[in-house]
């Protein structure tokens, strides 16, 4: 059988980005599939891939991707937008083509297709592609080793010859796929941890964690079918503030991860209530990226007010880049699997996976974002 496609593994352009999208121990896979492989070269050391792997693997090392190229893979393609992109080509990435109206234009441009790894339908047949969920996850697990190293406190109880010291009390808002796994976290740290989501779904999954769960009275509502949380009104917004307030002063640290698909996240820590928690206390806004849960939050900055540390990372996953990039190469296999047939492309609209994600087609806008 002859290699009709070649793939193309793109190094990413954003210097703070460690991850790969696709790592050597897939590529076997995906040659099984009839698709021949070059890799930009130092494309996943900083995530512990060399070189050396994906050669041995079967993968082609190139300085730069060649023509004959059909399908890019990447974590963020569109980081650079004076980068060169393969005329006709297929890209499949991570993007923000919900606010950055630049990658619209590249796609036109170059008549590209674009397969958007963020709009992954929420459905079981997708849970192997679903990349913000592999993502959220690791980022929720490391703002849990985060907000415990950068407490001054132990987290478990210690009895110890010099005395009894209480647990440390971590509190999570938002309790989605990364806050779950901070809660996961900071509980096999020893933690006393407390959940509160917006959606009282997420009650029974906090809980089921040995956490406990705290709701104020939720619109009836606040999630749509998709089972995301809506944006709340201003009296529900100026209410939950308060509520969440007295929680906030009580903990020693709080993880936020509250987010709205596609918004502006969702305020949940006023600065005058980190002025006033304390001394010592840690907030992780995991949330920062997408503008932060905490007004205090400076997107990738630690600052100090009165002694609590507010965190406001730019990209967890990227710091546990060796795992990140291996379940994010899954997710992309798990795509390539359906859009490969016989060794050809096949973009079947009538697959909802497919519909869902290919954002261009062929250069032409299909999803309206
Ligand atoms: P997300 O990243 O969009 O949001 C994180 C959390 O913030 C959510 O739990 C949301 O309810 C919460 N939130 C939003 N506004 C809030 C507010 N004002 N106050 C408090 N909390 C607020 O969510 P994620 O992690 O992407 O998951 C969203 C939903 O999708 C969940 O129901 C999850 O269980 C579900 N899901 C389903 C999957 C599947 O069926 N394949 C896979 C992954 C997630």
């Amino acid at each position: 059988m002859a290699d009709n496609i070649v793939l193309g593994i793109k190094k990413e352009d954003d210097p703070s980005e460690n991850r790969v999208s696709i790592v050597p121990k897939d590529i076997k896979s995906i040659i099984n599939l009839g698709v021949s492989v070059q890799v930009e070269e130092n494309s996943g050391i900083k995530a512990g891939y060399t070189d050396d792997q994906y050669e041995s693997s079967g993968a082609k090392i190139v300085k730069k991707l060649s023509k004959e190229v059909n399908i890019i893979t990447a974590v963020n393609a569109f980081y650079n937008k004076e980068s060169n992109f393969i005329q006709n080509s297929s890209v499949i990435s991570l993007t923000d083509i919900r606010t950055d109206q630049n990658i619209s234009k590249i796609c036109t441009k170059n008549s590209l297709s674009l397969l958007a790894m963020e709009f992954v339908p929420r459905i079981a047949r997708a849970q192997k592609l679903d990349a913000l969920s592999s993502q959220a996850s690791i980022a929720g697990y490391r703002a849990g080793l985060l907000a415990a190293t950068s407490l001054k406190k132990y987290l478990p109880l210690m009895m110890t010859a010099a005395g009894t010291i209480p647990p440390s009390s971590i509190l999570v808002l938002g309790a989605g796929v990364a806050g779950l796994q901070a809660i996961a976290t900071a509980k096999r740290l020893g933690a006393e941890v407390t959940g509160y989501d917006i959606r009282l779904a997420a009650g029974e999954q906090i809980e089921s964690l040995g956490a406990k769960f705290i709701s104020d009275e939720v619109p009836e509502d606040s999630e749509t079918s998709g089972g995301y949380a809506k944006e709340q009104s201003k009296d529900k917004q100026t209410s939950q503030l308060e509520f969440l307030k007295e929680y906030i002063l009580k903990s020693d640290a709080v993880i936020s991860t509250a987010a709205i698909p596609g918004r502006k996240a969702p305020i949940l820590i006023e600065k005058n209530t980190v002025e006033q928690m304390k001394a010592g206390s840690v907030i992780v806004d995991i949330s920062a990226p997408s503008g932060g849960n905490c007004e205090s939050t400076i997107l990738g900055e630690s600052v100090n007010i009165n002694g609590t540390i507010v965190h406001g990372p730019k990209n967890l996953s990227s710091e546990m880049a060796y795992d990140a990039s291996l379940v994010y190469s899954k997710n992309i296999y798990g795509l390539l699997e359906i859009i490969i047939k016989d060794s050809k492309i096949e973009m079947d609209l009538e697959d909802e996976i497919i519909d869902a994600m290919l954002v261009f087609q062929n250069g032409k806008k299909r999803i309206e974002g």
